[in-house]
């Protein structure tokens, strides 16, 4: 029997190429999180073709739902609350959630709340480790977001830097794309990079010297370019060791200043590129060395899931009593 008392959130996430729902009791405990990937649809484009996602997500998501709702043995009616993301993210993927949800939320007689995808990544963490609360500083590193954000509380947050150019998973999936690695190359490059050597390639460390807290990494990316038209023949896991090495210092960097900057002692790593391990070892180890605890979220809710966002969408609902109308719309370049 389940606790009555606690609420059901279903929570729903289609802003890129993931189709996932999850269904999250209270506001922390997941009774389960279905994530599908449409990667390999976009990997002979070598990156998300915005059409072909839309129209993916309207064939998946009502599946994807149901996954969820079987794989948590609740029934829709059990529901108390609807959540989806509507931005920021790809217009077209984001108007199928958004609308799903407000559908069955009208259907159900419940609240709905539009989530903004980058909250939800913070609340991914707080899925992997309710106890650790704010303060403390943010470091978002995805395929379409980098940003170094102060969070004093759930729901108050100051972004202090973000990238001028490409996000950090965008340039690591363009630069794999250059070298041959299938979309999205992140993950790969991690694995590739363990047994590649890291100072095959000397690359730059953009911005690493700049005494604000923005990122770039496009420079990276032609700079590996310029490099392989002299030297075609490098190997694949020298490419990777070294790219990686410039992302990692740089994060590493501009992550930890900023954490002790603002007076906070604990650094939080979201998003898909916070699943790297080399980032991972680095950042604990220098954080270590300067006092700051730095933790993530397991991996799998590193990378987009609906998990994250039921969990935003709850905290915002049932501690902070927000609901959206049914009439509201996406917003692609939406912000925290
Ligand atoms: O958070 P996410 O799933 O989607 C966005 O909100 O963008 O992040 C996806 C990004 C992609 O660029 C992917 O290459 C990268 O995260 N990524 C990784 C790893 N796993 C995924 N980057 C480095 N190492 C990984 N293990
Ligand atoms: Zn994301």
């Amino acid at each position: 029997m389940r606790d009555a008392g606690v609420a059901l959130t279903l929570g729903i996430e289609t802003s890129c190429d993931e189709t996932s729902a999850a269904v999250l009791r209270g506001e922390t405990e997941i009774l389960s999180n279905i994530v599908y990937t449409q990667a390999d649809l976009h990997a002979r484009y070598g990156g998300v073709v915005p059409e072909v996602a839309s129209r993916n997500h309207v064939v998946k998501l009502p599946y994807i739902v149901r996954d969820a709702l079987d794989a948590a043995h609740v029934e829709a009616r059990d529901l108390s609350l609807v959540a989806a993301t509507y931005g920021p993210g790809l217009v077209g993927p984001l108007l199928v959630g958004v609308s799903h949800a407000k559908g069955m939320a009208f259907a159900l007689g419940v609240p709905f709340v539009g989530v903004n995808h980058l909250e939800g990544h913070l609340f991914g963490h707080r899925l992997h480790r309710p106890l650790f609360e704010p303060p403390f500083m943010a470091l978002i590193v995805s395929g379409g977001h980098t940003a170094l954000v102060d969070v004093t509380r759930y729901g108050e947050y100051r972004v202090i830097g973000s990238t001028v150019d490409d996000a950090a998973g965008e340039a690591l999936d363009k630069i794999g794309k250059m070298v041959g690695i299938g979309y999205p190359a992140g993950a790969e490059i991690d694995r590739l990079a363990s047994i590649g050597n890291p100072k095959a390639i000397p690359l730059p460390r953009p911005m690493n010297d700049s005494t604000g807290f923005d990122f770039s990494f496009s420079g990276l990316k032609t700079a590996v370019l310029y490099y392989l038209r002299k030297s075609p023949r490098e190997k694949r896991e020298d490419i990777a060791a070294s790219v990686l090495a410039s992302v990692v210092d740089v994060l590493t960097k501009k992550g930890l200043e900023a954490t002790w900057r603002f007076h906070r002692t604990k650094l939080v790593v979201v998003g898909g590129v916070a699943a790297n391990q080399h980032l991972r070892e680095r950042l604990v180890q220098d954080g270590e060395k300067r006092g700051i605890e730095v933790s993530f979220p397991s991996p799998s809710l590193c990378t987009d899931n609906a998990a994250m966002i039921a969990a935003a969408g709850a905290f915002r609902h049932f501690s902070l009593g927000e609901s959206h109308p049914l009439s509201l719309t996406p917003d692609a370049s939406l912000s925290l």
